[in-house]
């Protein structure tokens, strides 16, 4: 059972940023599924570390179409990123380190914070990106 499931109220109207974030809740359910079958710790430390990449690579993505087109929230919203990359990190060491067991608890809280980040913090952008003609 999926943790996540994309929809339409998800959308922030540019293709690229909805693949992506369609990506990312693809790895949370994966991790999710990865957790509940019981797979070995290392599978579990890959898919964490793919899904910490990818999360990498679509803050950029976003932080440079915001930076690009002048989006006046850009600090406030790369400051959630960066917060969330502290947290990534710390996750990722742990996990390295053999110390960390993945449970239902992060894999929700992963789930919990991508959907607020979009809801609510992504959907800010929004209007600025589609005024520019980001599609
Ligand atoms: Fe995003
Ligand atoms: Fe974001």
């Amino acid at each position: 059972m999926a943790i996540m499931i994309w929809n339409q109220s998800y959308s922030v109207g540019v293709t690229e940023l909805d693949e992506q974030h369609k990506s990312l809740i693809r790895m949370i359910n994966e991790m999710h599924y990865a957790m509940n079958e019981d797979k070995g710790q290392e599978a579990i430390s890959t898919i964490v570390e793919q899904m910490f990449g990818y999360m990498e690579g679509h803050f950029t993505t976003e932080e440079g179409y915001m930076q690009q087109l002048g989006y006046l929230g850009l600090q406030a919203h790369q400051r959630e990123h960066e917060e969330f990359r502290a947290k990534a990190l710390d996750l990722r060491n742990r996990v390295n380190r053999g110390e960390f067991v993945l449970s239902f608890e992060v894999v929700q809280f992963l789930s919990d914070w991508l959907q607020n980040h979009i809801m609510v913090t992504d959907m800010k952008y929004t209007s600025l990106f589609a005024e520019k003609g980001l599609r």
